[in-house]
């Protein structure tokens, strides 16, 4: 026969176990949307489509010395990379000298803009 102190304890403990688990998942799923969302573009987004768009004006002239983008222009970003490529990306967030914020594209995400640079510098060689 079951004693109603162990029936207490088993029920006490199954408890105990899926309250943790339910715990513990609601954190992973917590870091899971948290990565989904930092790799996450704006919806249809495309880096190709977004500097014709916003960069292109400056950065296929070299206008105000823009570094320019495109075949041949490498030796246009190397310095700019060297301080790594998260600064250069700030630095298109945030504007520098005659660079504006955001590149004035103000419904690009911070993402958004990564992935745009990212475009610039490897269409550069
Ligand atoms: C109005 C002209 C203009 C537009 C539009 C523009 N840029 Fe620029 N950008 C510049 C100029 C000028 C510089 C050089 C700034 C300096 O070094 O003083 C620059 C520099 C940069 C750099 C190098 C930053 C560094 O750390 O050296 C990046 C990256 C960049 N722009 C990204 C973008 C992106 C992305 C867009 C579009 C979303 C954009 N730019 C639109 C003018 C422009």
């Amino acid at each position: 026969m079951f004693s109603i102190k162990k029936v207490v304890t088993v029920v006490l403990n199954t408890v105990f176990v899926m309250s943790a688990a339910l715990f513990a998942s609601t954190i992973s799923a917590d870091n899971g949307q948290q990565e989904l969302q930092l790799a996450q573009l704006s919806d249809g987004f495309n880096a190709e489509t977004t500097y014709m768009a916003s960069c292109f004006a400056c950065h296929s002239t070299g206008a105000a010395n823009a570094p320019k983008v495109g075949e041949g222009n490498a030796d246009a970003w190397a310095p700019r990379l060297e301080k790594g490529m998260d600064a250069v990306v700030q630095n298109a967030i945030n504007g520098l000298g005659a660079m504006p914020p955001k590149g004035l594209c103000f419904t690009c995400t911070d993402d958004d803009l990564r992935a745009v640079v990212q475009y610039m510098v490897d269409s550069s060689t």
